[in-house]
């Protein structure tokens, strides 16, 4: 069986490798990550780059994006597709100025109850924004979980209790260690863990990898049903 996998060497690996993404940036807000993990839920990087940056020239506070109308926030969403989720952050913005201060709260549960902000969103921003301990489960880490912890060609169908485990279980105690393993698992599915081509003799953990040990075996598709 493959060795258990070490946080150390992905956050390691993460820290050497990482792309200077802008909301990466020491210094970026709570907003500045909610807007970053809307935009990047059905939206690639390189296009959510240049709007994000827009986004924050223009709105750098969640007062200021509340007090424009739907319709120019809609526009300027511009061409980032499923403009619904410009509505939504329209929406939570309206919410954290008027009642959280302006700022983008720091606790999951408290980002739950903001309108519009889903679970994936509420842990990222917990993680990336705060540098709190908060599992968080994208396409990307379930493949690399599937993969790594269960020697899968790749991820089953959600299973979003399971999911959420999964990634708890491989998360260290302190905050700051697990939100730091958190954005490596990501970067680390983007980036190597690839669904067609995966990289695996560039992959930091391929050693501890339990797919690797299994000599990457196909993925065999989700269980039957009987
Ligand atoms: N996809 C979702 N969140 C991301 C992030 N913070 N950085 C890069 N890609 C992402």
């Amino acid at each position: 069986p493959a060795p258990p996998l070490d946080p150390v060497e992905l956050i390691d690996w993460f820290a050497a490798t990482a792309r200077p993404l802008p909301w990466r940036a020491p210094g970026t807000t709570g907003w500045g990550v909610l807007v970053s993990e809307t935009m990047l839920q059905q939206t690639p990087v390189n296009r959510v780059q240049p709007i994000w940056e827009e986004w924050m020239r223009r709105w750098p506070r969640p007062s200021d994006l509340a007090a424009e109308p739907q319709g120019e926030v809609v526009r300027a969403w511009g061409k980032l597709g499923y403009p619904r989720r410009a509505l939504r952050l329209h929406e939570a913005a309206a919410t954290i100025a008027a009642e959280h201060g302006d700022v983008v709260p720091s606790d999951v549960d408290t980002l739950l109850a903001l309108p519009g902000i889903g679970a994936y969103t509420a842990r990222a921003v917990a993680a990336f924004a705060y540098g709190k301990r908060a599992p968080v489960v994208d396409t990307n880490v379930r493949r690399v979980v599937a993969r790594a912890v269960h020697g899968a060609g790749d991820a089953g169908p959600p299973s979003t209790k399971r999911d959420l485990n999964d990634v708890d279980a491989l998360l260290p105690a302190d905050d700051a260690s697990a939100a730091k393993l958190s954005a490596a698992l990501m970067e680390l599915g983007q980036m190597v863990c690839t669904v067609r081509s995966p990289l695996c003799e560039a992959c930091p953990i391929a050693h501890d990898c339990a797919w690797q040990h299994a000599g990457r075996p196909a993925y065999a598709g989700p269980p039957k049903k009987v």
